[in-house]
């Protein structure tokens, strides 16, 4: 079979693949040995041609020999016997390039790049509809967990509320590993560097950078809008503290970094989103509670469908190439049959801003220990429309750490109470501001957040 759908329906679909690194490695080894299970399963034989990486000299696979590989990922991507292009390198450039090179030839392309489709998402979208081809990203939220499928075909009439996801393996990894074994966060982030779970320089998982691209590619599914990196509200974990983990164990919570999207309103033309990743305290009888180690999860509320849950590997070489392999499955049916899945055009969308938030909030407060501290804190709270929920006192020494749970109240009105309690002469630290998911469970409306 060739691009233009060709006679022979026994004749392999051949794919160019850009990049031979964990993912690439790994997909082509599954091709490698495995095509003729793959074709027996789907109808669909699949041949890896060509191979572009940076580096030709390094050995790889022993399948793989100079026939196959080149240094010019342009010379696979116009190569007339590669019908599908495969990106797997990572980065913005050259992977942009070379996917609109590729879709311009006429050619579907699939991509496990997170950081791709955060940033020229849409844009990449726009020219496969204009050239009529499949761009097909299923890897790239949340490794082998199947989201886009889910989310656009099988949810497609659902109108999603929100979708809330444990997405980063590594700040999982950590977050357990404090939270079960009452280690330290640089202890534990030294035990996934060990590990391999996470890498020489961390920032990218532990300031939440990593999750924020996944949040907005969810945000653009699940919506239909057009969200990029930028618009997500990030913070990490690098301010958590074992001991913000035992409060939230005694208050019957576990702590987990979540990206979180969801409707806040607009219409289907132009829809209101709100998008941020955090670290929140999750009611240990919620589903994503349980979620351990370095698995992700995602869960999701649809009006008519309720609750859903997808758990499953976010990252690794196999996985994430398990993902690209049904991407690649579905490219070749729809080349095939000579056209290209559905994929409407994102909305133009609205980010509401973070200030305009309503949870409730966990925050600790180191005070000097004497009469009238714990007074004027909780006037600070109060003039600010924010109402406690509970409060704890434990003793430091000559001083006391206050610990608050308040009940739903606006994120601006929490941060003008931060901003406060900093000007207090009592006060020697504010702690980590860590909001909290859930029913409010006193509030008058006993709603949500
Ligand atoms: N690893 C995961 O668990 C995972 C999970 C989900 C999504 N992803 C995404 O999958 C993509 C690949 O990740 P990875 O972990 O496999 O990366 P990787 O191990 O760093 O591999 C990248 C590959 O791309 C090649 N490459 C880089 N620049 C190139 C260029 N200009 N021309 C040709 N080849 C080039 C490299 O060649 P050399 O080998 O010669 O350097 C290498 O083979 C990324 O977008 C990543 O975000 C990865």
């Amino acid at each position: 079979m060739t691009a233009d759908g060709g006679d022979d329906p026994q004749a392999p679909v051949r794919v160019g693949v850009l990049g031979c690194g964990t993912v690439g490695g790994a997909l082509i080894s599954i091709l490698d040995e495995g095509a003729d299970e793959v074709a027996a399963r789907t109808g669909i034989r699949l041949e890896v041609t060509r191979v572009a990486v940076r580096n030709v000299a390094r050995y790889r696979l022993p399948t793989l020999g100079s026939d196959r590989l080149t240094h010019d990922a342009h010379s696979v991507v116009c190569d007339p016997d590669v019908d599908v292009v495969v990106e797997l390198i990572g980065g913005i450039e050259p992977a942009r390039t070379l996917l609109v090179e590729a879709m311009r030839a006429g050619k579907p392309v699939v991509s496990a790049n997170k950081e791709l489709l955060a940033n020229v998402g849409n844009e990449l979208l726009a020219e496969a509809e204009r050239a009529g081809v499949d761009l097909l990203y299923e890897a790239a939220v949340a490794g082998a967990i199947p989201l886009v499928r889910p989310l656009t075909e099988s949810l497609a009439g659902e109108r999603i509320l929100r979708v809330m996801g444990i997405v980063n393996g590594t700040t999982n990894f950590v977050l357990t590993r404090m939270s079960e074994d009452g280690i330290g966060y640089g202890e534990a982030l030294a035990e996934a560097q060990r590990l391999g779970y996470a890498e020489r320089d961390p920032s990218a998982d532990v300031e939440g950078y990593d999750a924020a691209a996944k949040a907005a590619i969810i945000a653009g599914i699940a919506f239909n809008a057009d969200v990029v990196a930028g618009d997500v509200y990030r913070e990490g974990i690098t301010g958590i503290d074992p001991s913000d983990i035992e409060f939230a164990h005694r208050l019957g919570y576990e702590v987990k970094l979540l990206a979180v999207a969801e409707r806040a309103g607009g219409s289907a033309a132009r829809p209101v989103v709100a998008v941020r990743v955090h670290p929140a305290m999750v009611p240990r009888d919620h589903p994503l509670a349980g979620v351990r180690g370095s698995y992700n999860a995602v869960f999701i509320e649809g009006e008519a469908s309720g609750e859903l849950m997808l758990y499953g590997r976010g990252a690794g070489g196999r996985p994430t190439a398990s993902a690209v392999l049904g991407d690649l499955v579905d490219a070749a049916h729809n080349l095939r049959a000579g056209g290209r899945g559905r994929a409407a055009p994102r909305a133009r969308s609205e980010i509401r801003p973070i200030d305009e938030l309503e949870t409730q909030y966990y925050l600790t407060i180191d005070v000097e220990d004497r009469p009238g501290v714990l007074a004027a804190v909780a006037t600070v709270f109060g003039g600010h429309r924010v109402s406690i929920r509970s409060m704890e006192q434990v003793g430091l020494g000559g001083e006391a750490r206050l610990v608050f749970i308040t009940h739903t109240a606006l994120e601006a009105d929490i941060q003008a109470t931060i901003s406060e309690l900093a000007l207090l002469e009592s006060v020697e630290r504010v702690g980590k501001l860590i909001r909290v998911i859930g029913p409010d469970p006193d509030a008058a409306s006993g709603r949500a957040t």
